[in-house]
Parts: structure tokens; C-alpha cells; sequence
């Protein structure tokens, strides 16, 4: 029997790519389309140079349903979609809120009109543990209630899981898992991949180490005021290898039809949570680099604290995020140590 071909959109990313290699890994043959709005094509070199294979690659934007139907004309074997392709910073998406609802949502309807017509193509979709807002209880469980997004973004992640499950519920041969991220960090432990934020980095870790290699003169922390053991905010920090194999399972379970339900929906964490202050210590302790750091406001659309009850996804997919959180902020200290040749 031949390999299993999956479409791997937004590969070139930095999830996408640690995904990649771990397909290939697992003896998938991996296809990537990428409009590279947020990403570079170099990150097929990582993946090649990690794996010894090099994925194929199409540069095109999703939104584009010719150029999908096209393609899926040209790749009849495809067995199931990873759809990581999304825009997903947080404070443009208010500024630019139909730039996120047309990026977001037309791409992923364009996959779905594909697996409408061949509901063989299963789909395994990036959803975000944005969609809890802020939990009532912690750890939050995959049947919390959704509560209104603070984001467009946010809201495309809870539009597009909607999406998906009115999709299915109408046409019951379709299949999709939708897997809902914590805060994904780290990189790939040979750091020839990594996060590679273009501009000023919106997210945590990346401030960090770019902080730490002197990219950045200071770290702002958002808020030490709110209601938590040191008053700074708290996330569950997930090895985005960790993260990426969740994926692997994810596609088996699909492929080998072992999924319970048409639409199913897993947490993707590590169970723990951590705060800012915490993570700055571990990454000084584990790096024995100092970040200039200062407290500073709040941060507008912050949530206090979320961490992920992972049982389920536990249990069911018989996946477990494996990294500490001391290897996890090294892999991401020693990636951007690789990225800059220091
Ligand atoms: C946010 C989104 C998440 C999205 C992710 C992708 C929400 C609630 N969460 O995650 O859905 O997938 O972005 O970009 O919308 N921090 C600082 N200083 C900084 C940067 C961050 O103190 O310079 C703090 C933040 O206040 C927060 C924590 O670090 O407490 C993590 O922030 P970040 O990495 O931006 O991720 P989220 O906001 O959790």
C-alpha cells in the first residue's frame, strides 16, 4: 500500500512545519499549500534537512476557490486536510476585522465545499482555547461553555467550529477533529525549525528570547494586578513538537476510522498552569541569561487565567504532552540562538 498523502495548509508556518516533519516521520506523504503571507518557504529546508524528505509545496491563497478545486483536481489521493493556513494575531484582527472574517472563514468553506463532494477527505482543524474566554472553572474541560469572543480573530475560531459541525451534521459521511490550542512555544529540538514572527513579536516567548539575544531592549509584562498567586497572568504552555504529534493521532484516528463522532473536539495542552513571572524564572534559570523585563498595564482583551483539563484528549487519543517546561523554553532559547548564528 502506498503512503497516505495529507494536505498540509499553512505548512510552512511555524506549527505547520514541526507538523510536517512529523508526518513524514510517521510515514505520511506530505503536501503543503502556503500563500506565504506570514511565513517563508525556508522552512522547507528545516523540514528536508530534519527529514531527509522535502514535502511538495504549492504557493496559493486558499480563499482562491478556483486555485482549491484546481488543486484537488490535480491531487486526487489526498486523504485528509491539516488546515493550520489562518491569520491569527489578536490585535490586528480588531483593527482589520474582515481581513480575519475573509481569511479565516472563506479558506476553510472552500476545503469543506471539497469534502462536501469527496466526504472521503477527512479534516483536522486549529481551533484555539480562545473559544472558553475566561473559564468559570479550571482546569476547563473540552464541554465548557463557548463564551463571546473578545476578538475577531477569536471569533473566527468559534464561527469556523460551527462551521464545520453544521457541515457535517448535514452531510454525515464528512468527518473533522478540531483541536483546541493552549500557548504553543518551543521549537524543534535540532533547531533547524522554529516561530519566526515577522516584526515585533505579539506573543510571549518570542519577546523573550528576542529580549534575551538583545533584539529587544526590554520585555513589557501585561498587568501583575490580577487575581492570581503572583498576580501575573497564567497559560498552559504546550511543546509545539508535543502539539504536533497530537496532529499525527489526530489523522490516524480519522484515516483508521476510530473516531466516536463525525465532529470531534480535543483540548491540546499540558494541564499546567503558568504565569508570566513564572515562565521569565524558568527561562533565566534553564538559560542562565537574564530579560530585562518591567510590569506595565494590563493588556487589553487579556485573559486572567486558562489551563487545559487534558483528559480527554488523554484518554482518547492516547496522546500526552511528554516536554517540561524547562526543555520546552530551551528548545525556543536555542532556535532563536540557531536563527541568529550566535
Ligand atoms: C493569544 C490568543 C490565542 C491565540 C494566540 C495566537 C486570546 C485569549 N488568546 O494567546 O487564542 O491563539 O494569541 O497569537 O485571545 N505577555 C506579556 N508580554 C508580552 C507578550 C505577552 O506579558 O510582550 C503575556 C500576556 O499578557 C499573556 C501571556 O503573556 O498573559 C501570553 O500571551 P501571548 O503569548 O500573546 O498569548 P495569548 O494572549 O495567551
Amino acid at each position: 500500500m502506498g503512503k497516505k498523502k495529507i494536505l498540509v495548509t499553512g505548512g510552512t508556518g511555524y506549527i505547520g512545519s514541526h507538523t510536517a516533519v512529523e508526518l513524514i516521520n510517521e510515514g505520511f506523504d506530505v503536501i503543503i499549500v502556503d500563500n506565504l503571507s506570514n511565513s517563508s518557504a525556508d522552512s522547507l529546508d528545516g523540514v528536508e534537512k530534519i527529514t531527509g524528505t522535502r514535502p511538495e509545496f504549492e504557493k496559493f491563497d486558499l480563499c482562491d476557490k478556483a486555485k482549491v478545486i484546481d488543486f484537488f483536481n490535480k491531487h486526487g489521493d489526498i486523504e485528509a486536510i491539516i488546515h493550520f493556513a489562518a491569520s491569527k494575531a489578536v490585535g490586528e484582527s480588531v483593527d482589520k476585522p474582515l481581513l480575519y472574517y475573509q481569511n479565516n472563514l472563506n479558506s476553510l468553506i472552500n476545503l469543506l465545499e471539497v469534502m462536501n463532494a469527496k466526504p472521503s477527505i477527512s479534516l483536522v482543524f486549529s481551533s484555539s482555547c480562545t473559544v472558553y474566554g475566561q473559564p468559570e472553572k479550571l482546569p476547563v474541560t473540552e464541554d465548557a461553555p463557548i463564551q463571546k469572543a473578545t476578538s475577531p480573530y477569536g471569533n473566527t475560531k468559534q464561527i469556523a467550529e460551527e462551521i464545520i459541525q453544521e457541515t457535517i451534521a448535514a452531510n454525515p459521511s464528512m468527518k473533522a477533529i478540531a483541536l483546541r490550542y493552549f500557548n504553543p512555544i518551543g521549537a524543534h529540538a535540532t533547531a533547524l525549525i522554529g516561530e519566526l514572527p515577522i516584526g515585533v513579536p505579539q506573543n510571549l516567548v518570542p519577546f523573550v528570547t528576542q529580549t534575551a539575544i538583545g533584539l529587544r531592549n526590554e520585555l513589557k509584562v501585561f498587568g501583575n494586578d490580577y487575581n492570581t498567586p503572583d498576580g501575573s497572568c497564567i497559560r498552559d504552555y504546550i511543546h509545539v513538537v508535543d502539539l504536533a504529534k497530537a496532529h499525527v493521532v489526530a489523522i490516524k484516528r480519522l484515516i483508521e476510522s476510530k473516531n466516536k463522532r463525525n465532529f470531534e473536539l480535543f483540548n491540546l495542552g499540558t494541564g499546567r498552569g503558568v504565569s508570566v513571572l513564572e515562565l521569565l524564572n524558568a527561562f533565566e534559570k534553564s538559560t542562565g541569561v537574564k530579560v530585562n523585563y518591567k510590569i506595565v498595564e494590563r493588556r487589553p482583551g487579556d485573559i486572567e487565567q486558562v489551563w487545559a483539563d487534558t483528559k480527554f484528549a488523554n484518554d482518547e487519543l492516547g496522546w500526552k504532552a511528554q516536554s517540561t517546561l524547562d526543555e520546552t523554553i530551551l528548545s525556543a532559547w536555542n532556535w532563536e540562538k540557531h536563527y541568529r548564528n550566535k
